[in-house]
């Protein structure tokens, strides 16, 4: 087996693009029919695009936020960084307000305040560095993320993951998926498995035409099909990616996350979890205190605009779910493997920041 990734083979998506003036994002509401960019020129319009999901996953809407905070210095004339911090602040807020539960969000403008209240003269290419920075960085730990998350994988089955945490969620190259494009890369993984992940349907509609970009060959399954497909025998790993992990190492994910790992655990199929460092939130002691987004009910009345549900009826829409700590057998951060995580082995592995 030749465990070399050829990381420009497997990988061409970029869901965010800075061009200097505007933050252009490929609007993920459109895809697969549209491969289509917005632009924002401002920060507000970069706050509704993170909420509207034209920019989803939690790596990429906090990138998309860093450069939003950019973009609300645009308007700001400032002698330090420390002035100008206090004149953006209400328009990151209003970007850390766009969606609740994804911690890079308010990682990514945790750092973009510090950076300016330590900047001189210089502050605005201080700040545009550090999303520049931010975006980097990402990448590279989901490329150390794929190399050490396929190594636990036997070779032999295929995997089954859920939603969409690709090139499409991130910098590029991804969480979860950018493990399971190392896997396939080395062959390791025969075959994978994508849940349509409804409400939204970010498996359906991007992770099968991401992988496709890349010619890997995805199989699609209803979500309801996930347990089914387990006591097949045919999968030995769910590899998912995350929202927020806790200090205990509970893990948000999209809705349907957790009912996939009581299933995995009832059949003996292994459950990995990937994420960057900056999904950890050591802040927040159990997976009990995260707030749980949710969004209008009318996402679960229709499919692509055509009505499914009868008029007047009644819904609830939370869009991610928690994933105790119990049933995850391993979190892959570009820091390394915990297998089995709890408050002590996340200590051990983030207590020093
Ligand atoms: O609502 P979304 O599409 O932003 O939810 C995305 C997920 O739940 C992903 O699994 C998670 O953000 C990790 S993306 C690398």
């Amino acid at each position: 087996m030749n465990d070399a990734i050829d990381f420009d083979r497997y990988d061409r998506i970029r869901p965010i693009r800075w061009t200097g003036q505007a933050l252009e994002l490929l609007d993920q509401r459109k895809l697969p029919f549209a491969v289509e960019y917005v632009s924002c020129a401002d920060s507000d319009a970069v706050a509704a695009a993170i909420h509207a999901l034209t920019v989803r996953g939690a790596p990429a809407i906090g990138i998309a936020a860093a450069w939003g905070a950019v973009l609300a210095a645009r308007a700001v004339e400032a002698a330090d960084g420390a002035q100008a911090l206090a004149a953006i602040e209400p328009a990151l807020q209003r970007l850390n307000a766009a969606r609740p539960t994804a911690v890079n969000l308010a990682w990514a403008l945790a750092r973009m305040r510090r950076t300016l209240a330590g900047a001189g003269a210089d502050w605005r290419e201080a700040l545009e560095r550090e999303a520049q920075a931010i975006a980097e960085q990402d990448l590279a730990a989901n490329r150390r993320m794929g190399a050490l998350g396929a190594a636990l994988i036997e070779p032999g089955r295929g995997v089954l993951t859920h939603c969409n945490t690709g090139s499409l969620a991130t910098a590029g190259f991804g969480t979860a998926l950018g493990v399971i494009r190392a896997g396939v890369a080395q062959g390791r993984i025969e075959r994978v498995f994508a849940g349509e992940t409804r409400p939204w349907l970010q498996g359906a509609r991007l992770t099968v035409w991401e992988l496709e970009q890349d010619g890997i060959a995805p199989t699609l399954i209803a979500d309801s099909a996930a347990a089914h497909l387990m006591k097949s025998g045919q999968v030995g790993w769910v590899i998912v990616g995350a929202d927020r992990i806790c200090a205990n190492g509970d893990t948000a994910n999209k809705i349907g996350t957790y009912q996939l790992a009581i299933a995995a655990r009832h059949h003996g199929v292994k459950f990995m979890v990937v994420a960057p460092s900056s999904t950890v939130d050591m802040d927040t002691a159990s997976g009990d205190l995260i707030e749980i987004e949710e969004r209008d009910p009318g996402e679960l009345f229709a499919v692509g605009g055509a009505r499914t549900a009868a008029e007047r009826v009644g819904a609830w829409n939370p869009v991610f779910d928690v994933t105790p700590h119990e049933l995850i057998d391993a979190i892959v951060t570009e820091r390394g493997v915990i297998e089995r995580p709890d408050a002590a082995a996340m200590r051990e592995a983030f207590s020093a920041g």
